[in-house]
């Protein structure tokens, strides 16, 4: 765990990186500059050039430690909603009839781009909507461990009903415990069945309330904005039964819900604020890059200084691109951000090495 580059070494030892490579491969360890020792090479090397390597042991959970909230620290924060299903089911216009705004009409071909993420301020309290433009991220995020959504609502159109990516959804979901809230959509159009859905949806596991089951089902129209208040006070419902509650006094943690390199701007991320709070100047760590929070805008482009628990902010100053799905963790100092991006670095490239290696040793052996 305590590796350390070829190129760092050198560094360190104030040699050139063709020496240490040199010299590794006198040894018979054929290495590139971006290579990550572990600690007897890195010793064994050292030695070969007078120098002693001591082991520093970085304990990245400990400078990471999540310290425990008391229970009166905890305040009542808004649900993540992600809205889910098939393509052209309908996901964007149910928020854009939410937010009473033309989502769709920004966007190219009517496909969503991207990960849109919105704070929803309604008369019975505020929701934080995610719309999804399919499931490689959702499904990114939950590969990390990344629980960001706390209730998914599944859009399937009433007329074309259960299709391939509404059972993944039905089985994301369902992995990841999140409860679902089915819209079924388009109920204005002349084809459309809800019976058939709903039959096809308790097919697949999803019992419907008026048949003795457990699932929420709302008819809606996104188009003519039929149900969608319905929905919404569906949606407030199962969230006051789920009391989330975050800590708001305390250094911020989330997880990155999309990033993009921005030609003006440099890399921007996308982050869900998920406990403490957000301030402009705040240093952090967020998957394999640190940085310090230069300017941070909400979910309409204004420039805001402080985020706090389920607030989605969109966050300049990382020097690099995250994925979707990274965590993001503010920290004491940019010394322990650094570390801590450096440590994950080599260990990524160890990973990418080793990933290497064997692909190559696959290729080899089939040749012979
Ligand atoms: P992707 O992001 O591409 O997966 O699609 P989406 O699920 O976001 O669907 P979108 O909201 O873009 O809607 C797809 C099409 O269905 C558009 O032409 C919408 O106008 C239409 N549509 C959405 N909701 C309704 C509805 O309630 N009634 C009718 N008649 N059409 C709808
Ligand atoms: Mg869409």
């Amino acid at each position: 765990d305590e590796a350390i580059t070829v190129a760092n070494l050198a560094k360190q030892m104030g040699v050139k990186a063709t020496e240490v490579i040199k010299k590794l491969l006198l040894l018979g360890l054929p290495a590139n500059i971006n290579q990550a020792l572990d600690f007897d090479t890195s010793a064994l090397l050292a030695s070969e050039f007078g120098y002693e390597v001591e082991r520093a042991g970085f304990e990245e959970e400990e400078v990471l430690q999540v310290q425990q909230d008391h229970p009166e620290d905890l305040r009542p924060r808004p649900p993540v909603v992600t809205v889910m299903g098939h393509v052209d089911h309908g996901k964007t216009s149910l928020l854009d009839a939410i937010r009473h705004s033309n989502v769709i009409a920004g966007e190219a071909g009517g496909i969503t781009q991207h990960i849109g993420a919105y704070y929803v301020q309604l008369d019975t309290g505020d929701v934080v909507f995610l719309d999804t433009p399919g499931h490689e991220a959702f499904t990114a995020m939950r590969a990390r461990g990344a629980e960001v959504t706390d209730i998914v609502i599944l859009v399937v159109a009433a007329d074309d009903g259960v299709m391939q990516q509404t059972v993944e959804a039905i089985n994301h979901s369902k992995a990841a415990g999140v409860p679902i809230i089915v819209a079924i959509n388009k109920i204005d159009k002349p084809d459309a069945n809800v019976e058939r859905v709903k039959r096809e949806l308790a097919d697949h596991g999803l019992i419907p309330e008026e048949w003795g089951g457990d699932v929420t089902m709302v008819e809606i129209s996104a188009k003519k904005g039929i149900g969608i208040d319905d929905l919404l006070e569906m949606v407030l419902l199962q969230a006051e039964l789920m009391e989330l509650k975050a800590n708001p006094d305390k250094p911020a943690r989330g997880h990155v819900i999309e990033a993009k390199l921005d030609k003006g701007r440099g890399p921007v991320a996308t982050v869900l604020v998920q406990e403490g709070t957000l301030r402009e100047g705040d240093v952090y760590v967020c998957g394999t890059y640190s940085g310090r929070v230069r300017s941070m805008f909400n979910d309409r482009g204004q420039r805001i200084t402080v985020a706090g628990p389920a607030w989605p902010v969109e966050v300049v100053g990382l020097s690099g691109v995250p994925n979707a799905g990274d965590d993001f963790v503010v920290l004491a100092d940019e010394k322990q951000a650094k570390a801590v991006a450096e440590h994950r670095q080599v260990k990524q490239r160890e990973k990418e090495l080793t990933r290497t290696t064997k692909v190559t040793l696959e290729k080899l052996y089939e040749q012979i």
